[in-house]
């Protein structure tokens, strides 16, 4: 047997367990923990956790199904799934986290969730590039931009994340062997005039998984799992901070009841029809075709920020 006695440290002393005092208690043995942010975050952690047993009064049955249902949760992840950030995401904590982190203020283009689906590195792509490898699977679509500062300076070279699902709703990682490894992912360097381009196809509206736990969720509570339209875009430089984003598009269903709550009003855009041959050849696209502009204002980091 191991013997455990050598290196057991003495627990602060914090009384007996008593339910009115229940987190104060529990917080109390928290004295000891070298991380202040640790510390203040497990305190008010056991402070909310002890107020919903209390305001709901849950049941032990219903204590166990949701421990069931987090073990669910942990055990749906895997390389290409990530349950707990759908979780989160349908709660709305992913976008109070975004939101609250990163205040718009008025003049910087607007973020919203990175999703579950950001898990492998979109290839280097070059500007003009397409990142549909597919070909003919949806409606061909011009994407252009250009990322400045608050004061209209170009960010020359800024790195352009980009990805999103496909013409029936899936993304790659979801239909492994069926389409191209990284299909409509890719990622451009911006050029020195702070520009970016690359063709697609228009985006279509898709439901999250729904064979999992946060499925059930979802059915349990009448929701249904669409997500609006969009196109997922990262944006990142040296001294800006990374803005994690998405364009909408404005013809989508679910721009007013998005499953993770992702959509701002700033981010729908008209994905407009173009009947123009010579812009057509220009950018080696089918006539006709859409064509999204984007012009995004990214926030410098303070020196030494
Ligand atoms: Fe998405």
């Amino acid at each position: 047997m191991t013997d455990h006695t050598a290196d057991v440290t003495p627990s602060p002393t914090s009384g007996l367990f008593e339910a009115e005092r229940s987190a104060e208690i529990v917080a109390a043995s928290f004295v000891g923990t070298a991380d202040d942010r640790l510390k203040e975050i497990l305190t008010a952690l056991v402070r909310h956790a002890h107020a919903f047993v209390k305001d709901t009064g849950l049941t032990v049955e219903e204590w166990a199904q949701g421990i069931r249902f987090l073990t669910r949760t942990g055990q749906k992840c895997d390389a290409t799934r990530q349950e707990f950030i759908l979780l989160s995401d349908v709660l709305g904590v992913s976008m109070l986290v975004e939101t609250l982190n990163n205040p718009a203020d008025g003049q910087f283009t607007e973020s919203t969730v990175e999703g579950p689906f950001h898990m492998v590195d979109s290839p280097p792509r070059a500007l003009g590039d397409s990142i549909d490898e597919v070909h003919g699977g949806g409606e061909p679509c011009l994407v252009t931009g250009r990322i400045t500062d608050a004061d209209g300076i170009p960010v020359a070279g800024a790195a352009v994340d980009v990805w999103q699902a496909d013409a029936d709703g899936y993304y790659d990682v979801q239909r492994p062997g069926e389409v191209p490894d990284r299909n409509l992912r890719g990622l451009f360097t911006a050029d020195a005039d702070g520009r970016f381009r690359f063709r697609t196809i228009v985006p279509r509206y898709y439901p999250i998984p729904t064979d999992g736990p946060v499925g059930d969720l979802l059915k349990a509570t009448g929701r249904h799992p669409n997500r609006a339209a969009h196109l997922h875009i990262e944006v990142s430089a040296p001294g800006i901070r990374t803005l994690t984003t998405h364009l909408f598009v404005d013809e989508s269903p679910y721009l007013d009841s998005d499953a993770v709550f992702g959509v701002k009003e700033s981010l729908i855009r008209t994905f407009t029809q173009v009947d123009d041959p010579a812009m057509a050849a220009e950018h080696g696209l089918p006539n006709p075709f859409r064509h999204v502009d984007f012009p995004v204002t990214v926030q410098r980091r303070a020196p030494g920020g």
